[in-house]
């Protein structure tokens, strides 16, 4: 990501978190020592009776209840329908309007994904639902390096959630940071119960190299911010 007038702090705070090959063994050693060390999860407790709620007994939450991470993958291909399944979580609606919000309708997030099982990186239009072709992808083994997941097998596809800073930042300064990083987690849920709802496994990829990423999908020269991946497949 490029200095950014608007919000500076939200650029510096970027750099500072970004993973490449010579810092990702430091972030993984980190997480070995926090996953030897945490033992329970902090909840909060108050005082005085809980007052009970009922549970919903719907297919939104049953397909809720399904969401979880896996990790291991059978080597099938998505099919056609799959695809067009998993891509409408980020769809834009007829008329007007999209299926996710965002801050000021600026709409900061852009879906991108390779499809390990054609060879092809790609680019989701909302509009017409439709997928643009950016480039040849490369191998799941040549980005794996540059994903930071512990697989099983191999996925179908990488999804990646690009930022694009400025479109918020223009607008909210500093707090625009938030927003889109508020944004990708609508994009990862809305993906996750597309998944759960196929029954495909999925695990989103919190730890993605930025460099390599840009120019794969052919952004190393903007100001796009490589902000999240989710791994699906069979
Ligand atoms: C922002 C974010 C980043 C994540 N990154 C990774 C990751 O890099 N590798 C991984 O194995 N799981 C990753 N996960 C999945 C979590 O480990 C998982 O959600 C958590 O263990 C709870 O399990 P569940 O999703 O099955 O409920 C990530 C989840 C989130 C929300």
């Amino acid at each position: 990501m490029t200095m950014n007038d608007d919000a500076p702090l939200f650029s510096l705070f970027w750099e500072n978190s970004k993973l490449n090959a010579r810092t990702a063994p430091g972030f993984a050693e980190r997480l070995d020592e926090d996953a030897r060390a945490a033992t329970q999860v902090a909840q909060l407790f108050h005082p005085g009776a809980d007052r009970a709620l009922r549970r919903p007994d719907d297919p939104l939450a049953r397909v809720m209840a399904q969401r979880e991470s896996r990790r291991a993958f059978r080597p099938a291909p998505l099919s056609e329908a799959q695809l067009g399944s998993l891509f409408y979580a980020f769809a834009h609606k007829p008329g007007a309007g999209r299926l996710l919000p965002s801050a000021g309708a600026k709409y900061p997030i852009e879906v991108f994904a390779l499809l390990f099982d054609e060879r092809a990186i790609v680019y989701y239009n909302g509009d017409t639902h439709a997928l643009s072709v950016v480039g040849p992808a490369p191998s799941w083994d040549e980005v794996a390096p540059s994903v930071g997941l512990t697989l099983e097998g191999a996925p179908s596809a990488l999804f990646v959630f690009v930022a694009f800073p400025g479109r918020v930042t223009g607008r909210y300064g500093e707090r625009g940071g938030r927003f889109l990083l508020i944004e990708c987690g609508q994009h990862a849920q809305s993906l996750a119960l597309r998944v759960a709802h196929e029954n495909l496994a999925g695990v989103e990829a919190g730890g993605l190299h930025d460099e390599p990423f840009k120019r794969w999908l052919r952004l190393d020269r903007t100001d796009a911010a490589i902000a999240l991946g989710y791994a699906v497949g069979t």
